[in-house]
């Protein structure tokens, strides 16, 4: 308990899946946390759900005026801000014969642009703070390629980088703001509930699925949340530039 009392947290795409497991895991180890969503329903839902120590925020992540905004109101509230985790993010399916440039770019703005955006409207902040954690959603398939997914294994390779050279910056600066990325294997989230129920056959979707990862089973989200306690908590206060690998051995096998 308490592992991460009285840290402020803003956590993009709180609403559901992998963000809303990770602010649960926050608040029940003793953060504040915001979550912000573009989809304002579920977001203030998942708020209200989730507790007193938590509230909502509407935000298109990726809207630079609104990254902007949104941390002018996170100052003005709080005066501070202890960490950023950008979990936000879209998955694009496509070949490169099968994609269009348009979703190509939607795929990099959401996944992509929004980091850096996040980052660099968040990391002023957090230093004026004396320091802080973001952490970046990354993903097992920056490192397993997929014919099928051009943009998204792509988009999620940048996202790793992005990461090092950020978190270069910050010790550059020795701004005490810590960054690095998570790298998830297949996580039983509604979005891949909704993918594996979209596919001809859910039931050997659901094996294909599970047997990717050596361990033989999908991950949930809390194996996921555990990690991000850990990445926001003092207890990584020597990680930084680092893809943090959770994944049941996807990629290693
Ligand atoms: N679930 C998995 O198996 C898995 C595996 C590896 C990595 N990831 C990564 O983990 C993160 C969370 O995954 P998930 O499965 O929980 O996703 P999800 O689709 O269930 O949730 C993503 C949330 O982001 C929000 N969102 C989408 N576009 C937005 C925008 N422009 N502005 C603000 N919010 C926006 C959605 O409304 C949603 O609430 C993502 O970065 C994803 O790429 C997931």
């Amino acid at each position: 308990m308490g592992r991460v009392s009285g840290k402020l947290v803003l956590l993009t795409g709180g609403a559901m899946g992998l963000g809303k497991a990770a602010a649960k895991a926050l608040l029940d180890q003793g953060a504040q946390v915001i979550i912000t969503d573009i989809d304002e329903a579920a977001g203030a839902a998942a708020a209200e759900e989730l507790g007193p120590e938590c509230s909502f925020l509407p935000q298109d992540v990726t809207d630079w005026d609104r990254w902007q905004e949104l941390i002018g109101e996170v100052e003005a509230s709080h005066g501070r801000l202890d960490a950023l985790v950008n979990n936000a993010a879209v998955t694009v399916f496509g070949s490169i014969a099968d994609i269009s440039p348009e979703d190509f770019r939607r795929c990099y703005t959401v996944d992509v642009d929004s980091i850096f955006m996040g980052c660099k409207a968040a990391i002023p902040l957090m230093a004026k703070s004396g320091g802080g954690s973001i952490v970046n959603f990354s993903s097992a398939a920056a490192n397993k390629p997929n014919a099928d997914l051009a943009a998204y294994n792509s988009a999620k390779a940048a996202v790793p980088m992005l990461t090092k050279s950020i978190a270069l910056y910050c010790a550059r600066e020795q701004n005490r703001v810590r960054v690095n990325s998570v790298q998830p294997g297949t996580i039983l989230t509604p979005n891949v509930e909704s993918v594996i129920a979209g596919t001809p056959d859910p039931d050997a979707t659901r094996e294909a699925f599970s047997i990717a990862q050596p361990i033989g089973r999908m991950g949930e989200p809390e194996d996921i949340a555990h990690l991000i306690v850990y990445l926001v908590s003092d207890e990584s206060k020597f990680a930084t530039g680092a893809p943090f690998i959770v994944d049941g051995g996807l990629s290693i096998a």
